[in-house]
């Protein structure tokens, strides 16, 4: 949540913040704001509630120049969305001036101890008592800016990376990270500072991952200086390599990202799965669960923690290895896994799932595992993101940036990389037989292509979405791998369409959600051909009988459902264990269309952020 650029080079800095903020605005657009020093001691400060077109507009008449700043796109935590509570912010002589992701615990303390020195705040953040902070240690102790910022983050709790000029000083900038991402650029002769590598990318593909406590000195035309929370020991950076191009990035002629990246799953997936399938296909190969392979055989359970969507793959992972490796799965909320005192045992394998590897109850839920003995083994698709970097082992998805609020193709990618997972475990532990995982894999291997078929049918779901848009209430129904694809369909149309749905696992509805059902309430079953297809058929003839709207996703060819539902979408055959990877399609598709149909903001949500970094 919330997003953080900072320049300082030759280039005009304005630009460069206003297109990073642009590039970041998935992680919170409910206002955004910039802070320029056009020459020692002039510090333009531009701020505006909405989006970043808005502070566009709000700065388009305003002196604009200036080679260092920095700018911030919010995600509101403390204070409403407004120009005030906007970032930066400001310290009480207006010398200092400071952007935040994250959130400061002790700030009500900070702030009544600052306001008893003579501080005054204009605004309701918990930012607000940082910048003043860090002006209070300048003024008593006489000290550096770095200084300052070193000792302000001894005396603050909570989860920050913060970005931070000094009018004064032109040629300076001071970040530093708490358990929310930051990330350097090293240009020539200029740096760039961004909460993810996607504001940096178009200028250079060499980046430096701040580590939590570590502060960064950042000087144009002088080499990066970093340091460790103590402001002692200079720390050895390592340079990473971005393998990003600027076309993930854009749209590509789609009106929308969420579009791009449904349409996109059919090379996404072939990412996912390169190299991963040995050539005969008998094969999975997952470095980071082969090098870890004792762990795999002697773990007497494994814990699955994620939010979201990535919860929902979670679900369908726990199927998957429970069936293929006889292992028990559980799978937790992160933000409650984390608070619930959980039994972890020496020997259980927690694995951390999550698009963005930033979301911060993932993260705790993690270390809270890793403290009491577990191993840890992140899934993650953010490359060099937090989750990663804090668990013992891992595998990327590698379906590349997923800008779309609503994720999409990372769920596809998480639900392979699981598939992956659960057949090579099995298969090493000899609880699933080669013909199965030969099965399997090729099966895994024809995703992409029958994908492809499914989006051809994108049109009919186009015009089905316009009969269901005025709906006001949504059933989904599912079982066994598909009822967390009930449970992911609901999500999908709620967040972008703002309809209020329920996933539901089908033969649970008549111990009282039946009662829901009547004309108005359209349901999409999942009735694909799997062990209780039969069952499910049953569930549709209850829907039916009650006056309800079925919308059913069944198998190519299928007759009897054809004949009971009131529109069908047909998805081909695959073993059970992958279908969830197609009902998907559909499943996205209609929330789409129908939150286009109601003229919806698609890619940015209200209320929404893509990466959730508080908690
Ligand atoms: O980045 P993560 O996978 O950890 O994010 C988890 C959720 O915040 C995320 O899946 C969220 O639910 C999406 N908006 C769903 O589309």
């Amino acid at each position: 949540m919330c997003g953080i650029v900072g320049y300082i080079g030759k280039r005009r800095a304005y630009d460069v913040l206003i297109q990073g903020l642009h590039r970041l605005e998935y992680r919170g657009y409910d206002s955004s704001g910039v802070a320029m020093i056009t020459e020692p001691g002039e510090l333009n400060i531009y701020k505006s509630k909405g989006k970043v077109s808005a502070l566009e507009h709000f700065a388009s008449n305003k002196d604009i120049s200036g080679t260092i700043g920095i700018a911030h796109t919010r995600w509101a935590t403390h204070g409403e969305p407004n120009d005030i509570n906007a970032h930066p912010h400001c310290s009480q002589s207006g010398r200092i001036a400071l952007v935040h992701n994250g959130t400061i615990e002790n700030y009500t303390v900070l702030k009544e101890a600052l306001s008893q020195q003579g501080f005054n705040f204009v605004s309701q953040t918990d930012t607000e008592v940082v910048v003043q902070l860090i002006e209070y240690i300048m003024d008593n102790n006489h000290c550096t800016l770095f200084e300052a910022v070193a000792e302000a983050t001894k005396r603050v709790v909570g989860a920050y990376a913060i970005a931070v000029i000094d009018r004064q000083n032109p040629r300076q900038i001071v970040a530093a990270r708490q358990s929310s991402p930051l990330v350097i650029g090293i240009g020539e002769g200029e740096y760039f500072l961004a909460s993810d590598a996607t504001p940096i990318i178009e200028y250079t593909n060499k980046v430096v991952y701040l580590n939590d406590g570590e502060i960064a000195v950042i000087e144009p035309d002088k080499e990066l200086k970093v340091y460790d929370s103590n402001a002692i020991g200079k720390n050895k950076i390592e340079i990473t390599e971005l393998q990003m191009s600027i076309e993930q990035l854009e749209k590509g002629g789609y009106p929308h990202f969420m579009l791009k990246e449904i349409f996109e799953q059919p090379r996404t997936l072939a990412d996912c799965i390169s190299g991963r399938i040995t050539a005969d296909g008998k094969r999975v190969v997952l470095s980071g669960v082969i090098e870890n392979r004792s762990k795999f055989l002697n773990t007497n359970r494994i814990i699955i923690v994620a939010c979201g969507t990535s919860w929902h793959a979670a679900l369908i992972g726990k199927h998957l290895i429970e069936e293929y490796c006889r292992i028990p799965v559980v799978v937790e909320y992160a933000s409650e896994f984390r608070y619930s005192n959980p039994v972890v045992n020496q020997g259980d394998i927690l694995i951390a799932l999550s698009q963005s590897g930033e979301t911060a109850d993932t993260l705790a839920a993690l270390e809270l595992a890793k403290q009491r003995g577990a191993f840890v083994f992140g899934i993650c698709n953010v490359i060099g993101s937090s989750i990663p970097r804090a668990t013992h082992s891992g595998c990327y998805i590698h379906v590349g940036p997923e800008i779309g609020v609503a994720s999409t193709k990372a769920f596809t990618g998480q639900v392979t990389v699981l598939a992956m997972m659960a057949l090579l475990i099995g298969q090493m532990k000899g609880t699933v037989t080669d013909q199965t995982v030969e099965k399997i894999a090729t099966d895994i291997r024809r995703i992409p292509t029958l994908i492809q078929d499914i989006l051809s049918q994108s049109e009919k779901i186009e015009d089905l979405a316009k009969i269901f848009t005025y709906a006001h209430n949504f059933l989904y129904l599912g079982r066994g791998y598909n009822y967390p694809s009930a449970l992911e369909g609901a999500l999908k149309l709620k967040e972008i369409s703002y309809i209020h749905a329920e996933g539901y696992p089908a033969a649970e509805m008549k111990h009282g959600t039946i009662a829901l059902i009547d004309n108005d309430m359209p349901s999409v079953v999942i009735a694909i051909k799997d062990n209780v297809y039969d069952k499910t058929v049953n569930n549709i003839q209850q829907v039916k009988a009650r006056g309800g709207k079925v919308v059913a996703i069944v198998t190519e060819g299928d007759t009897v459902v054809r004949n009971m539902a009131d529109y069908v979408i047909e998805v081909p055959e695959i073993s059970e264990c992958l279908t969830p990877l197609l009902t998907a399609i559909p499943l996205q598709l209609l929330a789409y269309y129908i939150a286009v149909n109601k003229g919806r903001d698609v890619d940015q949500p209200r209320n929404l952020a893509k990466s959730v970094t508080v908690e």
